[in-house]
């Protein structure tokens, strides 16, 4: 078990070049099943949910290997369709694989998620999207059991949009007969990712982008290779550490259109940005703006920035309401921000973040990704020393946080410890 040991007071500076999106390979490794053969995707971050998608294919016989930031995948040797409680339970992204097994072998077994670290987070919109596109479905034993002969195209329309569910339909409507219409789809980067690189393996979609997209099925698709996008979310946090800390910072390989609800917003704080085509720069201000706002899909403010601005606000001259309107209880970050001398209450799924306040060190607890990250950003300003325990959920999401931090100044080290 390592915990990080953070001495707060730097400023940060310098650079940091930011690495492979996470959400896009969790959807891309996945798409493989859909074409036997060999696939590379470039620039790849080393994350421990990467290593849990790939120990997943692996497990249903696939050839999975990293080799420096390059993935190779051989889905030609698939022998299961089945995607195990005990890979399930580590990453719920495994669900990705429910849609291309179905529709390439016409069959799927799939542990069913449960809930996660922060709350529910129900699988409905998949499993309903798998039956509109023909599929038999039941729920035996904790799994979810699919079979389709063949798929056929169908109109599905989602009451709220959803990252996994668009993917997972994308995937399954590709090899589908005829058209399938997703309405109110997810617009993120990584779903317009996998969607190219599905158009690159031969699917036919036209509407990448809206939220409207059109799939007309085709009999086969083939192998294809790809670079996947810079990890928007490890930018934003970036941006978020070098304000917290009153520093001047630029983060290089990134895509600034994709960070623009959140640099909007660092500009109301008061930070100077300055965009060039794949790097940002951020000058903090000598005191930041307290700045309101409520998390919405794409293009609107990340969920997985809201954690990182809280802790930004306890900075801030004033006080900020933070709501979250995509996952309505994901704010197990503020008790360990609390402990730290932060004054945020919670009411349902809102965030009133009282700023000004001096922060000081103490021994905090991760229980997710983005909450985990929150903590480190406080410990970057807070007096004397924090320590970040359970930091194998930050390993999940951001590569080597604790160099490129130190990179940039930080005084922080990841430690062995028997802690719990
Ligand atoms: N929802 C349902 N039923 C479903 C699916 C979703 O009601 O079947 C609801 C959710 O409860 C939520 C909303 O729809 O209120 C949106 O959830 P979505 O399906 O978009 O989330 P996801 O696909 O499970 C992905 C990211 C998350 C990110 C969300 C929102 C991946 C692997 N995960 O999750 O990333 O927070 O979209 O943008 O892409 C993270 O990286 O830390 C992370 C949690």
């Amino acid at each position: 078990m390592d915990k990080f040991v953070i001495q707060g007071g730097v400023k940060l500076s310098g650079d940091v070049t930011i690495s492979g999106a996470k959400n896009s390979l969790l959807a891309l490794m996945p798409a493989t099943i859909l074409s036997p053969g060999e696939f590379i995707f470039d620039n790849t971050p080393d994350l421990r949910d990467v290593n849990t998608m790939s120990r997943l294919l692996q497990v249903m016989g696939m050839g999975v290997s990293l080799s420096g930031k390059r993935l190779h995948i051989d889905s030609s040797t698939i022998n299961k369709y089945e995607a195990p409680y005990e890979q399930v339970k580590k990453m719920r992204a495994s669900i990705y694989v429910l849609g291309p097994l179905l529709a390439r072998y016409g069959e799927a077994r799939v542990s069913l998620p449960g809930g996660c670290a922060w709350g529910p987070r129900p699988v409905n919109y998949h499993i309903e999207g798998m039956k509109k596109l023909g599929a038999d479905i039941s729920i035996e034993h904790g799994y979810i059991i699919a079979k389709a002969k063949k798929l056929k195209g169908t109109r599905i329309s989602f009451d709220t949009p959803s990252v996994g569910a668009t993917g997972n339909i994308l995937m399954a409507a590709a090899l589908a007969d005829g058209t399938t219409l997703i309405e109110n789809a997810a617009m993120e980067p990584e779903i317009n990712q996998l969607a190219q690189f599905l158009k690159k393996m031969g699917a036919k979609i036209h509407g990448i982008g809206t939220k409207r997209l059109e799939v007309d099925g085709v009999e086969e698709l083939k192998p294809a290779n790809l670079a996947t996008i810079p990890d928007r979310i490890e930018a934003g946090t970036f941006l978020a550490a070098g304000a917290i800390s009153g520093g001047a910072i630029t983060i290089k390989n990134c895509i600034p259109d994709h960070l623009s609800a959140v640099l909007s917003k660092l500009e109301q704080a008061g930070c100077t940005i300055t965009v060039e085509r794949s790097s940002i720069k951020l000058e903090s201000p000598e005191a930041l703006e307290p700045v309101s706002l409520a998390t919405d899909v794409y293009p609107g403010f990340p969920t997985d920035m809201q954690a990182q601005w809280i802790a930004l606000m306890c900075r801030a001259a004033g006080t900020s309401v933070i709501t979250d309107s995509i996952f309505v209880d994901r704010f197990k970050h503020v008790p360990e921000l609390n402990r730290l001398g932060a004054n945020i209450n919670v009411e349902e799924n809102v965030a009133v973040v009282r700023g000004s306040v001096n922060l000081k060190g103490a021994k905090v607890m991760s229980t997710d990704l983005r909450a985990s990250a929150s903590l480190i950003l406080a410990g970057l300003v807070a007096e004397g020393e924090t320590e970040v325990l359970r930091v194998y959920h930050i390993d999940r999401g951001y590569e080597s946080i604790e160099k490129k931090l130190q990179k940039l100044g930080a005084q922080i080290e990841r430690v062995k410890t028997e802690e719990f």
